[in-house]
This record gives structure tokens, C-alpha cells and sequence, in this order.
């Protein structure tokens, strides 16, 4: 008998468990875990696909249903897919993690796109179109590759592309002319995956009849009509823990609190899914999902011929598309978001729009039905469950040609990202009749509604009282001017919303965007406004460019196949999701899962920890805490060369987030639920306050100490050269806040106790090393007892270097106490709260200056919020000053205080106290080019290195004078991104445009390298095949592929071009503490090099075994292969396995990078959103060891630059407790906020004998370049503040603002004026219109 609960993944009926999703628990809404859903519809033999967020469906959800991952797309086994190979191809995956669902969201928009009605596409091609392409992956997070490339892969398969247009890929080469389809591994129309299989079509259709599951002892209900659903409701067998669902979504805005042990999912109710059309509006079904609701209102407008008539439709879909992400909405009910909203303070976009546009709904009770408004069903209390929504009704509101009324409708959103993936801080929907009032010839509105939400409101509302005022008057400045000042009255946030004055501001900027056009067309312009001239001129959204990009490289063949841009090591089986990371690693018998409890307080005495009783603390099968370390153990968590970490608050809690202990289920899940239901009680007695801020750790004297050789050196005489300067700024600050790393794989381990006291922790580390031994210490045994092995890492970005022991010491001691394997994936909330990130730095300057702009002196004091322990941060300072150094200041000095405060412990963060530092170069230059009204970028090169300044300045690293190329790379950036006539242009676009205004800037690069010693080991077997093992971490940034490279290039050395074919028999093996010993970590973006170094030398060891039995046998045959060479060293009892520790020379440890870039951007007055228009990069990578590989790593680390300076918004309690701890509030860039243009050149300089085969550094530097995105808004809010004469800020003068790190759009707009609109009708208002 076919079981009441089928489904199949890729084609077999085989337990979800095992589907390789890479799903990050609760991450949601990164896209890691996307699936293709297909489903069957046998009445109509037809089957739809849709992807679908894995994290947030429901098994039972899926009953009947095909799921597709990538490892059905293809595989080791079977071949890889098209999309597979083009993402490998087109270099668009680093560390891997997102790669997968990358795969089933660009694969499902190529199937859905084969199937509409579109004509033919070329040979080779999909249906899909470019600018779809660019949309197809909008929801999908990557924090590696910046996007570029996967647009590239994705971009491969449109019918319009231009293939010549195409990015760096392994498929043609740049001078190769007219690449085309054939050179691209081949795509078949449609897919060419069958993504529902017959057996369950068949076992579908045998269930046709009676099919109707209405309960059921799993737990999971399925009612098939309204009366099924309330003999449900009132059986008696519900308990209180039932919850109803549709798409489930909700989960990923509200968690749940506790697990259920019931569902009712009332997708299968057929008035739920009905969509009528009628003369009066459409009634949709509220379990329709809003992607079918999209189409539905899509088709619509297709169908209407009237353009006026389908307005409201079309807007409201064009609308609807930015809510979510495809992957939700796909899932996501109509009706499921209305609830949110109705039931909570929901920031619904949907009931705003809908609430527009005049909706009414249609709720069931019991047996009866009410329609009623949906303005009334907001205003009602919570739903219970014996209450449905039924239905949604929206009217077709049309113009009427013969009383002349005009129908005008739009919305608004002001979100994080302009394409989704963001809630919005406020929306609104604007509908209304406007007709020509004879006795004024002027316009007048009526029949308005104009609805406002997410504002800080319980739920959309309509400001009735705005409507009534506007209705049937002429539109005049004062008077619009009243209607803002009613709308204010009306729309006011309830305390404890975040950016309360931002969002008024905004739906301000929207009211007044909505009325202009409506005055267009007046013919006596001294009784109306016409505001329509002074919004811009130019009405592009430039939200909608298409993206462009260049990437150029030049590849060396001096070293083959170093040099060469070849795909990345592993990639395909990354993107087939056969990569195994930590949590791939199948659990071992009796695993058992832990999460962390942390502290909600900075400093308390944590007396003891109870649970709430609830269903999830019945899951706990034990608790560990500080108690349960073995005697001669020790409570640490983390270490470095400065100090240690306890790994519990233990007894006294020292900071928000620190770990008190860790609950151990069956299940992740159970673990992470029943932590939830943890209830610490405190005690503050004794303790004094806390510190939280660095003020409070100036006033208690709270620092920790830098080491001497670590602190950074002055320069020059600063009292000199302030007397020399002819201005000064005596004291300006400005402050850049923390960042969260955000990789997507977050902290996780495995712990398997081993025989005699022994273990072995899988650990997702850029340190094992160090892991190793805080375990063993931890635990009171041997380092040798303790084998940590890393194969790869989801993404690191510094955050997983000495952040990674703590997961990984916790996991060990629950392991080495209960005696069974630990393994322990923390979900994204709790990682953000506990694990700490980027030093905030609040600084202080004083500098002085000519009148030419010549720097004289500079000095500093800064304060770095280094958290409660050491952990590097005595390194900060150093890197700070470091980068701060890449101008020459004439004279530099500085104080800096390194705080110890109650908040986590901040740490390494790519580019490391590089980035704050560079940040505060180019702010003071910024700062000196406003108060001398020059051109910033004329200050810049006044105050650029002479090779003599830079040999002061950086008097271990400077190198010769040659490699100082720093003025070649910005003259070329500035010639080749037609720098001068770009800020010509932007001058002549601000001066033309009142609302939207351009900034454009250029910034320079020196970020010091430092490389450390590394171990190698070269075996070869007999039969030729090549293992590598190196002391390096693949954490995405190519680590294996130019090991894989070195080892090709320097064992080939035997033969006079190289050995042809060892590439390929390279394999490069994972990390284990035991058979590689000091492998260091990686970071500082040099262990690639290391690496290589270490692998060259190794192998070079061979090649000295190797040459003799080479000379013999060249003597005997002439030409010898790889084979024979090493079948006659086996035979001859030759060691074929090297090992070698490289340690770099004193003099030649240290190097400088250099780079630059330019960016333009644009911002919005009315919401302060900011679009990067264009981004252009130059760094010189040395002779690079794989242009590919490193160009991708100057993109993505921008990209992440960009999220730093722009959008990532580290926020904390009053307690120091992260809080903007989800996807939800923490926004990285996503696919929508890359710049629209932006070009990226490797350049390869020459030969450099102390670097490893002439190569430069790629990982991390070009972070720091995204400050060129930050000094463009600050050029683009100094336009509109001078447009506005604005003087909010911290400035008299609107031109002198502070403006710190991150940059979001609330401060953009702040900063150009939150009553810009008020201002400019007040202006309007005092000439008489
Ligand atoms: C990552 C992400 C981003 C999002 N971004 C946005 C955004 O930008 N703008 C926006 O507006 N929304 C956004 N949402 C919210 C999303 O639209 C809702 O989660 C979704 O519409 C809920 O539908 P569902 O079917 O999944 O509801 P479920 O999660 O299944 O249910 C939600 C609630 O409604 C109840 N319910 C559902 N249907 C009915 C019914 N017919 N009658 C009675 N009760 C019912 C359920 O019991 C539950 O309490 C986002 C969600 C996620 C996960
Ligand atoms: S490759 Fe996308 S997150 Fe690492």
C-alpha cells in the first residue's frame, strides 16, 4: 500500500534528511537551502516548479511533491549539470556555501522561462532574458563572490546576451574573437531534468479519489473543505500547542517559541485557493501565494486593454515582486501575510498596497461568512483559529472617459535593498480620481485613499483626515505643504520604533512625489504648483540599469600553469552540493546536538539556570556548564598570543552573549527550541556597573596593553608641523561601528569522543592548530589526544580564526562528558549575539595644513573597542596606523587606547584595523578638501608618497623603489574610468535635479602584507597521483587551487615546458592537527603564498630525489613521462613524500599592496536610498598566481567593503547586546545593491625575488577601496545639502558634516534634511503659489 506521506528528492523516494541542502539553521532568507518543488496536478497532467526556501517548509508540507537539489542537477557520478559547470566556469563560487542554492534558483528560472509562451530561442540557449537573469537569484545571499560572476553564469544562458560581453570564464579567452554557445557546456531547452517522476504521478493518481487526510497521528492535519476544518477544530484532540499554516513562512519573521506537536495546514481547502475574476475585481483565495498572485494580476493587465483600467494591477504586482524573495514567495500565502500584519505590529507591504487600492476580505466563522473591509480586519483583534480568512477581493478601479476623471495609483516602499529581501521602514499606497474643475481650470482629487504602513504602526491605516483635506482642492504649494503637516499629525511611530523621523520624512517624500504629476497640464501656473519641473529632470530609476561589468587580467606564463586563470579546486562538486562541509559529515551513531545559553546581561553573578517548561525543554537529554570541566581542565574557550578566554561565564557572566552553558537534545532543533526556554537568574550585587561604551572605559582606565613592539611608530615632528600649517582643524570625530562577519556557513563542530581519552573534533576553523590546543587544555589532557581536522570552511572572513574554538572546545567537553559524539551548528541569531566581529573606532583628529592643500601634521587619538578579552586586538592598533600611513601626513602622531569593555570580544575581521584606518585617511583629506573648497582628489595626490616619504612612513616594508607603483595605478584608474569628465557631468546632474543627487570619488590603496611560516607535504603514489597536505585553510579564497597550481608548476620543472598533465592528478587534502603539525592559521590574506612556498619547497625536495632517476632514464628512452619517471623512483626505493616548513626571511617578510578606486553613486532625497552607479578597481597583484582567482577576491572583498561602510548596521542594547542579530535586521549586500557598472583590473607588475614567485596578496585589501563608495555619498549629501543650504549635522556649515561608518539611508537622508520638502514648499509658498 503507497503510505499516506510521499515525496520524492531527485527522483527517489529517499528520506529528506539526506538531501544536501547546505541549510543553515534559521538563517532565513539567505537562499543557502533553495530547492526546486515540483508539483503534480493529475487532473490536468501538468507539473509546476517553483524553488523554495528548505529552512522554512514543512516536511509534511511536500507531501506528494518531486524536490529537486542540486545534487539532482548533477554530480561526480552521473556529470555535471550546465548550470554546474557554468558556475564553475564563469569563477562564481569561493567558499561554496551559497553555491547550491545559487544552482536551484538560476536552474528554476530557466525551466519556468523554457516554459512560457515566448518565442524560440537561439540554439543553445534558454528563454530566459538578460535583465530576468539579473533578478533570477535575487533572495540568494553570497558574502564571497560580489555577485559578478555568478551574474555572469547566469547571464551565459539569456537568448539577448551578447556573449562577448561575458566575464572572465575558462570557456574563451579575451582576445578569443566571436566566442559563442557551442564553447559553453551545452544547455537543453527545458531544462533537460525530468523534475516529477512517474511512479509518484501514478501514486498521485491512484490517491485521486478520497484522498482526504483529516487526521492524522503524526500530527499533521490536511482539511480538504471548511466543514473538514472546523470538526477539526472543535474534536477535542487539538492541543494548545496547534499551530496553522500555510507556507510556514512565518517562522522566518516571528520564531516560533516553542515546538509544535500540531499542524493544520489549510492549503488543500479549495475556497482558499480559488481566484475569481468578475466585472467589479478579482477575488483571490487566501492560501494563494504571491507569486500566483503576481501572475494572476500580471495576466490581468495583458488581458485588459484598456492601459488605465489595469493600473492598479499592474503596480500592485511591479510591488508585490519586491516583497520577500522569489524563493518566499513562492511559498508565501496572500493571506498568511495579512494575518501577520492584522495580528502583529507587521510591517506588511501587502496590506499597505492592498489597503490602497480598496480591498476587502471575506473571513469564515464557523458557518458563516462577513466581508468586510480590510481597514476593518486590521482594526480587529488577533484571529483565532475559528476564524478563516477566506478571501481577498480587490476592485477594478478604472478611469472614466466621459466625466473626464482620470484614475492615478502607486506605491511606495522605502527598504534596505531596493529589490527585496528587506521589510520596509515605511510603505504606501496612493489611489485616487482626478478631474478637471472647470471653475479653477485646475485639477481636484477625489474618491482618495491614501494608505500608509510599516511606519511603527500596529497596521497599515489610511490618513482619512489627509484625504478628506486634499479631496476636491486645487493643488497649491501651501496647501500640499497643510496636507504634510496633517499626514505628520496622523502617522506618528509608536515609542520604541527604530528611525522614527526617518520614516515620517519618507512617507512625506512619498505624498509629495504622488501629488506633482497630478498638477501637470495647468494652464494658470500662478494658482497651482507645478511641481512637476522641480522633481528630477531625469525620471530614470536607476534601480533598473542593467549591470555591467569588465574584468581584465592578464595571465603569466613564466611559471606554468601558475599564472593561468584556471577554475577554481573543487568547485563543481561545490556547486553540485557534494562539497562536504561540517554539517554535511553524516552524524554518527548516538549523536547528540548542543546549543548555547548565553548571558543577557554585561556583568552579573549567574546563580542558576532554570527551563520553562514547555514541550521543548522535554527534549533536553542535559545541560553543561562551567561544572562539567574535568579537574586539571581549564574554563577556556579561546586563546592567542596575548591571553586567554574562558569558555563559560563561569561564575560571573562578563559580557551579553557570553556562553553559560549548552543544552543538549536529540535533535538540533530540540537543542536550539529548548535553550530558548532557558531562564538564568542574576545577581548584580558587588559587581559595579558594567562597561559598556569606550567613554566608560576612559573614565575607569579600562584598557588592556599593547605590546611595545607592537605598538605602531610616529613620524616626524607634529608640533612642527601644525606651526608650519596655514589652517588647522584642531578637533573633528569621526566613528565607525563594529561589523558581523557573516559567513554563511556559521560556527559549527563535531565531536567524536575516540578511545583512551582521545577525540576527534571536525571543526570549521581557520585555526585548528590553536583549536587543538584550547581543547586539550579545556579538557586537562595531551594536545596529541586531540586530532581537529578542517576540510573546508563555509566562509571565514577572520571570524572563524580564533572565534571558531569556542563551538568547537564547547562540542568536545559535551562530547568528552557524555560520552557520545557532539555536534553543534549554532543558528544565525545566536552566532551574531555571541561570536563578535569588527573593532568599532571612535577617532578624534587635529591637523594642520597649507593653503595648497599640503598635509603638515597630523594627529590622532583614538579609542578601539576591543570587548572583554585580548584576543588579537594588540594587533589593531598596528594595522590601523598602518593604513592611516598611505598618506603622507608630513608629520604623524597619535594616542591610542585599546578599551576593554563588557561587550564580546572583538576580533580579527578581514583587512583587519586596515579598513578603520584607511577610512580615517580619506575622511580627514575629505574633511581638509571641504574647509579649502578644492576638489578632494586634489588633496589626495598633494599628499601622496614620494618613494623617500613612503620609505619613512613604512620603513620595514617599502621595498625598492620600482615596486612603489601606487601613482602609475590611480593616474590609469583616473584616465581609464574618465574620471575628470564623470565629475564634470555630475556637477551639470546635480545642478539639474533637486531630488536626486550624484557624488563621485577616488581613493588610494597601501595595505601592508606580512606573510608567516607555513608547513608542506608533497607525496607522490605509484601510481603517479599527487596529495598535498598544507597548513592553510580553503575558506573560499582559492588556498587549494594555486596549491594545486605550485605543485603542477614546480614538480613539472624536470621537463623543459613543464609537465603537461600533473594538474589534474593533484589532490589537496584537509587539515588534521596530527598529520600536519604547525599549520598556523590562515588570514592576513598571504597563507595562499605560504602555502605555495612551503608546497614549492617540498616539492623541490622531490624534484632533487627525482632528477637522478630522470637523467638515467632521459639517457635510455629519450622523451619520459610522469608515469615512468615515478614507476622507476618507486621501484628504486625512492622516497617520494617531502615535507618542508617555509619560514620567510626577516628582510622579506613584510610587503605593500597597492591599489585604487573610483566610485559614483547616487542617492534619493525623498528616501535617502543610495545607488552605486559605478565602481572601478586597479590593484596590482604582483606576477598573480591565478588572475581568476584573485580578481575574485578584489570583488568580493568590496562588495563586503561596501556592506561595512554602507548598509550593515551592527546594533546593540543598552546592555551591549547584539540585537540586529537576524537576516532580517543585518542587511549585506545582496544582488541588487552591487554597483550597476563596475570594472575590476588585475595588473601584473614585475619580478620580485623575496615574494613567492613574484605574487602579491589578493584576499583582503581591496576591502578597504569600498571607502570610495562611503566618500562618494558624503560628496553626493554635500550636493543636497548645498541645494537646501542644510545645516543638520554636527557643522554650522551645511558643507561640514560628520558622517560615520555604516552610511545607511536613514542617515543619508538625515543628513540632507529630514524637512527638505517642507522647506522647499515653504520657499514655494513665500512667492505667492
Ligand atoms: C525572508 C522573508 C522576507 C519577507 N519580506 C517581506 C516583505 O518585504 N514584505 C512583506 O509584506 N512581507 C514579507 N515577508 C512576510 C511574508 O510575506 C509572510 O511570511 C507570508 O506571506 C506568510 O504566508 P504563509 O503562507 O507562509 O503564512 P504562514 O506562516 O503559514 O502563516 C502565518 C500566520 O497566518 C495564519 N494563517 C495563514 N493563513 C490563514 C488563513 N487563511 N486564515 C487564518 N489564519 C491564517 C497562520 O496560522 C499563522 O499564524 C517576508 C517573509 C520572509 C520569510
Ligand atoms: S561563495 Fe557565496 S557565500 Fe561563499
Amino acid at each position: 500500500m503507497t503510505p499516506r506521506f510521499r515525496f520524492c528528492i531527485n527522483a527517489l523516494g529517499m528520506p529528506i534528511c539526506s538531501a544536501d541542502t547546505n541549510c543553515t539553521f534559521y538563517l532565513d532568507g539567505c537562499g543557502a537551502c533553495v530547492v526546486l518543488v515540483a508539483k503534480y496536478n493529475p487532473r490536468k497532467d501538468e507539473v509546476t516548479e517553483f524553488s523554495a526556501s528548505s529552512c522554512l517548509t514543512l516536511l509534511y508540507s511536500i507531501n506528494f511533491c518531486s524536490v529537486i537539489t542540486t545534487e539532482g542537477l548533477g554530480n561526480t557520478q552521473d556529470g555535471f549539470h550546465a548550470v554546474q559547470k557554468r558556475m564553475s566556469g564563469f569563477h562564481a563560487s569561493q567558499c561554496g556555501f551559497c553555491t547550491p542554492g545559487m544552482c536551484m534558483s538560476i536552474f528554476t528560472s530557466l525551466i519556468n522561462a523554457d516554459k512560457s509562451k515566448r518565442p524560440e530561442p537561439r540554439n543553445g540557449f534558454s528563454k530566459l532574458t538578460v535583465s530576468e537573469s539579473e533578478k533570477a537569484f535575487s533572495g540568494n545571499l553570497c558574502r564571497c563572490t560580489g555577485y559578478r560572476p555568478i551574474i555572469d553564469a547566469c547571464k551565459s544562458f539569456a537568448t539577448d546576451v551578447d556573449l562577448e560581453d561575458s566575464g572572465l570564464n575558462i570557456f574563451w579567452k579575451k582576445s578569443d574573437k566571436n566566442p559563442d554557445v557551442s564553447r559553453l557546456p551545452s544547455y537543453t531547452l527545458g531544462g533537460g531534468i525530468c523534475t516529477f517522476p512517474d511512479f509518484l504521478k501514478s501514486e498521485i493518481k491512484s490517491h485521486m479519489n478520497g484522498a482526504c487526510i483529516a487526521a492524522s497521528k503524526e500530527g499533521w492535519y490536511l482539511p480538504r473543505s471548511i466543514n473538514q476544518y472546523y470538526e477539526l477544530i472543535y474534536s477535542g484532540i487539538l492541543s494548545d500547542s496547534v499551530k496553522v499554516v500555510v507556507g510556514n513562512t512565518s517562522v522566518g519573521v516571528y520564531k516560533d517559541q516553542d515546538l509544535h506537536n500540531q499542524y493544520i495546514d489549510i492549503s488543500g481547502i479549495p475556497e482558499l485557493l480559488n481566484v475569481v475574476r468578475r466585472e467589479a475585481g478579482f477575488e483571490i483565495g487566501a492560501a494563494i501565494t504571491i507569486s500566483r498572485t503576481i501572475e494572476i494580476l500580471q495576466q490581468d493587465c495583458e488581458w485588459t486593454s484598456s492601459p488605465n483600467g489595469s493600473v492598479v494591477f499592474r503596480k500592485l504586482a511591479e510591488h508585490m515582486s519586491k516583497v520577500a524573495t522569489p524563493f518566499v514567495r513562492n511559498t508565501a500565502s496572500i493571506g498568511g501575510n495579512l494575518i501577520l500584519a492584522q495580528k502583529y505590529p507587521f510591517p506588511s507591504d501587502i496590506a499597505t498596497i492592498l489597503l490602497g487600492a480598496g480591498s476587502t476580505v471575506c473571513l469564515q466563522f464557523d458557518s458563516e461568512r462577513k466581508h468586510i473591509t480590510l481597514e476593518e480586519f486590521l482594526e480587529q483583534p488577533p484571529l483565532n483559529p475559528t476564524i478563516l480568512l477566506l478571501s481577498i477581493f480587490i476592485p477594478h478601479w478604472i478611469s472614466d472617459s466621459q466625466t473626464g476623471t482620470g484614475l492615478v495609483f502607486e506605491t511606495y516602499r522605502a527598504a534596505p535593498r531596493p529589490l527585496g529581501n528587506a521589510v520596509s521602514y515605511v510603505n504606501c499606497a496612493f489611489l485616487g480620481h482626478v478631474s478637471l474643475d472647470e471653475s479653477s481650470d485646475a485639477l481636484a482629487l477625489s474618491n482618495l485613499h491614501l494608505a500608509f504602513g510599516a511606519y511603527g504602526t500596529e497596521h497599515a491605516i489610511r490618513a482619512r483626515k489627509v484625504e478628506k483635506f486634499l479631496t476636491g482642492k486645487s493643488l497649491t504649494a501651501s496647501f500640499v505643504l497643510t496636507a504634510i503637516q496633517l499626514l505628520q499629525e496622523t502617522i506618528v511611530p509608536v515609542e520604541g520604533t527604530s528611525h522614527p523621523e526617518y520614516r515620517v520624512s519618507a512617507a512625506v517624500g512619498f505624498l509629495f512625489s504622488f501629488l506633482p504629476p497630478l498638477s501637470k497640464g495647468i494652464t494658470q501656473p500662478g494658482k497651482v504648483l507645478n511641481i512637476g519641473s522641480a522633481i528630477s529632470a531625469d525620471t530614470d530609476d536607476v534601480c533598473n540599469f542593467p549591470l555591467l561589468s569588465r574584468r581584465e587580467t592578464i595571465s603569466i606564463d613564466e611559471y606554468t600553469p601558475i599564472g593561468e586563470p584556471i577554475k577554481k579546486y573543487g568547485v563543481e562538486i561545490q556547486a553540485s552540493g557534494e562539497a562536504v562541509y561540517v554539517d554535511d559529515i553524516p552524524a554518527p551513531k548516538n549523536c547528540l546536538y548542543g546549543e548555547f545559553i548565553y548571558s543577557t546581561q554585561p556583568l552579573a553573578y549567574v546563580k542558576n539556570i532554570k527551563f520553562k517548561s514547555s514541550l521543548a525543554s522535554q527534549k533536553i537529554v542535559a545541560v553543561v556548564s562551567g561544572k562539567d570541566i574535568p579537574s586539571g581542565g581549564e574554563n577556556i574557550g579561546s586563546t592567542f598570543m596575548f591571553g586567554d578566554e574562558p569558555l563559560f561565564g563561569y561564575p560571573i557572566a562578563e559580557y551579553a552573549g557570553q556562553a553559560l552553558g549548552v543544552v543538549i537534545a536529540e535533535t538540533q532543533r530540540y537543542a536550539d527550541m529548548a535553550a530558548k526556554q532557558a531562564v538564568v537568574e542574576y545577581d548584580m550585587d558587588d559587581l559595579g556597573p558594567p562597561i559598556i561604551t569606550v567613554e566608560q572605559a576612559v573614565e575607569n582606565h579600562s584598557y588592556f596593553k599593547v605590546p611595545q613592539d607592537l605598538y605602531p611608530k610616529e613620524v616626524g615632528d607634529v608640533a612642527k608641523g601644525m606651526a608650519d600649517a596655514d589652517h588647522m582643524i584642531p578637533s573633528a570625530e569621526v566613528k565607525l561601528a563594529s561589523e558581523y562577519y557573516f559567513y554563511m556557513e556559521t560556527q559549527t563542530a563535531l565531536a567524536i569522543p575516540d578511545e583512551d581519552n582521545t577525540l576527534v573534533v571536525y571543526s570549521s576553523s581557520q585555526y585548528p592548530e590553536l583549536a587543538q590546543s584550547v581543547i586539550a587544555r579545556c579538557l586537562g589532557i595531551p594536545f596529541g589526544n586531540v586530532r581537529v581536522i578542517t576540510r573546508r570552511v563555509g566562509g571565514g572572513f577572520g571570524g572563524k580564526a580564533l572565534r571558531s574554538f569556542q563551538v568547537a572546545t564547547a562540542a568536545a567537553l559535551c562530547a568528552y562528558k557524555l560520552r557520545r559524539p557532539v555536534r553543534m551548528y549554532l543558528n544565525c541569531n545566536t552566532d551574531m549575539v555571541m561570536i563578535g566581529g569588527r573593532h568599532p573606532v571612535k577617532a578624534h583628529y587635529s591637523v594642520g595644513f597649507k593653503s595648497d592643500g599640503k598635509i603638515t601634521a597630523l594627529h590622532l587619538d583614538l579609542l578601539i573597542d576591543a570587548g572583554i578579552s585580548e584576543d588579537a586586538s594588540p594587533t589593531i592598533p598596528g594595522t590601523i596606523i598602518s593604513s592611516v600611513k598611505k598618506y603622507n601626513w608630513g608629520a604623524l602622531s597619535f594616542d591610542i587606547k585599546l578599551c576593554k569593555t563588557n561587550n564580546t570580544s572583538k576580533s580579527i575581521m578581514r583587512a583587519p584595523g586596515d579598513t578603520q584606518g584607511s577610512f580615517i585617511a580619506d575622511a580627514i583629506i575629505e574633511h581638509v578638501a571641504s574647509v579649502l573648497s578644492v576638489d578632494a582628489i586634489c588633496v589626495r595626490e598633494k599628499n601622496f608618497h614620494t618613494y623617500g616619504s613612503l620609505q619613512l612612513f613604512y620603513p620595514d616594508s617599502a621595498g625598492e623603489a620600482s615596486t612603489y607603483t601606487l601613482h602609475s595605478i590611480f593616474n590609469r584608474l583616473a584616465s581609464t574610468s574618465s574620471y575628470l569628465d564623470r565629475a564634470e557631468s555630475i556637477k551639470k546632474f546635480n545642478s539639474c535635479n533637486k531630488w536626486r543627487k550624484r557624488g563621485i570619488s577616488c581613493v588610494p590603496l597601501i595595505f601592508k602584507a606580512e606573510t608567516r611560516a607555513a608547513p608542506g607535504r608533497v607525496s607522490v603514489l605509484n601510481d603517479g597521483s599527487i596529495v598535498v597536505e598544507v597548513g592553510g585553510i580553503e575558506i573560499g579564497q582559492g588556498l587549494w587551487t594555486k596549491v594545486q597550481q605550485m605543485t603542477a608548476f614546480a614538480l613539472g620543472q624536470l621537463w623543459p615546458d613543464g609537465c603537461e598533465d600533473l594538474l589534474e592528478r593533484v589532490r589537496v587534502l584537509q587539515a588534521d592537527t596530527l598529520n600536519l603539525i604547525q599549520g598556523g592559521f590562515t588570514a592576513g590574506s598571504t597563507t595562499s603564498e605560504s602555502s605555495c612556498a612551503a608546497t614549492l619547497q617540498a616539492c623541490n625536495m622531490l624534484i632533487y630525489r627525482l632528477k637522478p632517476v630522470m637523467d638515467r632514464l632521459q639517457l635510455q628512452l629519450g622523451n619520459v613521462s610522469w608515469d615512468t619517471l615515478i614507476s622507476q623512483a618507486s621501484k628504486e626505493n625512492v622516497n617520494l613524500s617531502a615535507s618542508a616548513y617555509w619560514v620567510p626571511g626577516q628582510d622579506s617578510n613584510k610587503y605593500l599592496n597597492y591599489g585604487a578606486g573610483i566610485c559614483e553613486v547616487e542617492i534619493d532625497l525623498f528616501t535617502g536610498a543610495i545607488t552605486i552607479l559605478r565602481g572601478d578597481l586597479v590593484y596590482d597583484c604582483g606576477k598573480s598566481l591565478n588572475p581568476a582567482v584573485d580578481l575574485g577576491q578584489i570583488e568580493g572583498s568590496f562588495i563586503q567593503g561596501i556592506g561595512f561602510f554602507i548598509y550593515e548596521e551592527y546594533v546593540t542594547n543598552k546592555d551591549g547586546l547584539m540585537i540586529s542579530n537576524s537576516t532580517w535586521d543585518y542587511k549585506i549586500p545582496s544582488v541588487d545593491a552591487i554597483p550597476k557598472q563596475f570594472n575590476a583590473e588585475v595588473l601584473n607588475t614585475g619580478y620580485h625575488k623575496y615574494r613567492v614567485l613574484s605574487s602579491k596578496a589578493s584576499g583582503e585589501p581591496a576591502l578597504v577601496l569600498a571607502t570610495s563608495v562611503h566618500c562618494a555619498v558624503r560628496e553626493a549629501i554635500r550636493a543636497a545639502r548645498k541645494e537646501f543650504a542644510n545645516s543638520t549635522g554636527c557643522g554650522t556649515s551645511p558643507l561640514a558634516f560628520q558622517l560615520d561608518v555604516p552610511a545607511p539611508m536613514t542617515v543619508v537622508k538625515e543628513l540632507c534634511g529630514f524637512d527638505i520638502v517642507e522647506k522647499y514648499l515653504e520657499s514655494l509658498s513665500t512667492y505667492g503659489t
